[in-house]
């Protein structure tokens, strides 16, 4: 089956704030890091592909069609780690997991095999009964990152996955996103360069609600200018970052 995302001249306005700002690009299964400062519009983006957010212009297409018009068979298909987390801190990981898989139409059976299955993926199966609200900020995100499995979506939003966590779990939860994006269309978003640099196939530069650039971390390297002084001893993605979305540039 082909799996295509298309976002075409995507526009948003809060009032005179313009947060996205004509973004047109194809996503096909791979990783792709979007990446931009706080403000950016990185959420906005993810707000629109979920339909939480009415979008003010052009459209989104899933495999040709219109996600509006495909309704619950798009998001049936799509999976989202949203940004902010600690709503379900009285629940035990366990039983909000299940209460997402419901709000998505699973039940039975079915349910409990997907929330076992999600449960075993993040390595929190072990803790299931306990309250969200004694994780660790890892084990949160985990939680949250598990919800977005269920059903095993074929396009996978994760907004800031590593947001607060320590190093160690920063690199845990990374090699979770790493494996997961085989056959899938996975949307990263992150102001933090070492979030993509190791498992991003294409970085998405995002500033002020318009997409800079789109292309590999590899490319934009290469794309710095010839005098350009690494801030690390080698040119990184971070001088890609300062670069291209600091307040020089554009
Ligand atoms: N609900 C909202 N109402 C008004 N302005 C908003 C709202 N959500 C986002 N914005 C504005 O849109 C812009 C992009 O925000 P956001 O998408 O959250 O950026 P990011 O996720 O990259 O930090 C910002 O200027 C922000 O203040
Ligand atoms: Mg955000």
């Amino acid at each position: 089956m082909e799996l295509k995302l298309e976002l075409e001249h995507l526009t948003k306005r809060y009032g005179e704030n313009t947060a996205l700002d004509d973004v047109t690009i194809t996503l096909t299964p791979g990783t792709y890091g979007l990446l931009g400062a706080n403000g950016a519009g990185k959420s906005t983006l993810m707000n629109l592909i979920t339909d939480n957010v009415k979008r003010d212009g052009g459209k989104i297409c899933f495999n040709g069609e219109d996600i509006l018009s495909l309704g619950d068979k798009f998001r049936s298909q799509l999976g989202y780690m949203p940004q902010q987390q600690g709503v379900y801190e009285q629940m035990t990981a366990e039983s909000f997991i299940s209460y997402i898989g419901r709000l998505k139409g699973l039940k039975g059976k079915a349910l409990r095999a997907q929330v076992d299955h999600v449960l075993e993926l993040v390595n929190l199966s072990d803790v299931r009964h306990k309250k969200v609200g004694g994780f660790s900020g890892g084990m949160k995100q985990r939680v949250l990152l598990a919800q977005a499995l269920l059903g095993s979506p074929k396009v996978l939003l994760l907004d800031e996955p590593t947001a607060g966590l320590d190093p160690r779990e920063r690199v845990r939860i990374r090699n979770f996103i790493k494996e997961l994006a085989q056959d899938r269309i996975v949307l990263l978003a992150t102001h933090i360069v070492t979030d993509i640099e190791s498992i991003a196939d294409q970085v998405l530069l995002l500033k002020k609600g318009k997409l800079l650039r789109v292309d590999t971390p590899q490319n934009l390297i290469g794309a710095l200018p010839a005098d350009w002084k690494p801030v690390m001893g080698v040119l990184s993605l971070e001088d890609v970052y300062l670069y291209f979305l600091g307040e020089q540039h554009g």
